[in-house]
């Protein structure tokens, strides 16, 4: 019986080691983020990335150990990130897992990120994933709408996609065109909250296209071209703080009407009882108001985990992995990274 699994999350900017018990709740979940190192760059630099990783990533499992109050000894499980996300990265924590492993005979998982996401909703919650549920996954490289359905697993029908850049990486560049820093949800997910006046009227990209996908790169070209228009009409370079405010909230507006808009019709046509939203991105107060609407308006229950276990965490990596090991089995020592997993592979659960 798997009573403790540690997971482990390097896939991109956060070095996170969590432990977890058998049924999900969150014993240690110690993240050390880099998000201050690459701020200075307007978004992550993979060779730093990975090096940070490298020499992070003993003190962060020395401390989830801790916190958590138990010994290697007592984990049952070893659970990382194999992809998607960068190699170098992933490699980090795929490493140090597989060395774990082998020293103590634990065995060892490989978890899809992406899959990892969704399963933070069981987190401190559930020992089990409610399906079916239709799942928004928001985050950095992804926007994905996917009807679940698997028992008790991240398995179904993806229904819509991204055709160009997603959710997080429209919040980024559009914090970058704002000189907000990197990452750009946070920053403008807190602007947006302070801005009371009148909103600019962006583009809600394909929002009359009757498929369930997403387009956000024109939305950030109609931003950029806002923003140059005004700088050449004022003749001056700074935007001034109500200004910035007024493009954030106005951005963020038209990128939550429409994820909101198309999950409400996902939910219409599925028929489901449950909405789950996962992702960096599921964490912004104003997309969580409004899938609340759109779960009640639907008679559907809404589960959104909160912020913390919205954005990267070790913890969703090691429930994650703790469903995966029971209907699966452990991996091998042959298993390796996968940049670029996608959503789709029954087998990562
Ligand atoms: O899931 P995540 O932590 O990492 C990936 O797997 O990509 O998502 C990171 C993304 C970034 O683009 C970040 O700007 C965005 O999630 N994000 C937010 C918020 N917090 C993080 N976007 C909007 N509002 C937020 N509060
Ligand atoms: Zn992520």
């Amino acid at each position: 019986m798997i009573r403790t699994v540690l997971g482990i999350e390097t896939s991109c900017d956060d070095t996170g080691v969590a432990v977890i018990d058998g049924e999900n709740r969150v014993l240690a979940n110690v993240l050390s983020s880099q998000t201050r190192m690459h701020s200075d760059y307007g978004g992550v630099v993979p060779e730093l990335a990975s090096r940070s990783h490298s020499r992070n990533i003993v003190h962060v499992f020395r401390r989830a150990l801790d916190e958590a109050d138990v010994d290697l000894a007592d984990v049952d499980l070893i659970a990382a990130t194999r992809g998607p996300g960068l190699v170098g990265c992933l490699l980090v924590g795929l490493m140090v897992a597989k060395g774990l492993a082998w020293a103590t005979d634990i065995p060892l998982v490989g978890v899809n990120h992406l899959k990892a996401h969704v399963w933070a909703s069981v987190l401190d919650r559930s020992p089990r994933l409610c399906t079916p549920a239709l799942c928004l996954i928001v985050s950095g490289g992804h926007t994905e709408l996917m009807l679940v359905e698997g028992e008790d697993s991240v398995e179904g029908e993806l229904i819509g996609g991204t055709r160009d850049d997603a959710a997080g990486e429209a919040f980024d560049k559009v914090a970058r065109l704002l000189h907000l820093g990197y990452p750009g949800g946070p920053v403008i997910d807190r602007l947006a909250r302070t801005y009371r006046g009148e909103l600019i009227d962006f583009p809600r990209p394909m929002l009359s296209d009757a498929s369930f996908d997403f387009s956000f790169s024109g939305l950030k070209t109609a931003v950029a071209v806002y923003l140059e228009q005004r700088r050449r009409g004022h003749d001056c370079t700074g935007l001034g703080e109500a200004e910035t405010a007024r493009v954030a909230a106005s951005f963020q507006e038209a990128v939550v009407d429409v994820l909101a808009e198309k999950t409400r019709r996902a939910m219409r046509e599925t028929g489901v009882g449950t909405l789950i939203a996962a992702g960096g991105v599921a964490a912004n107060a104003q997309l969580r108001e409004r899938l609340a609407q759109v779960a009640g308006d639907a008679g559907a229950r809404l589960i959104v985990p909160p912020p913390e276990y919205c954005t990267d965490n070790a913890a969703m990596v090691a429930a994650a992995g703790h469903r995966r090991f029971a209907r699966r089995g452990a991996d091998g020592y042959g298993l390796d990274v996968d940049p670029s997993l996608s959503l789709r592979p029954a087998e990562d659960g």
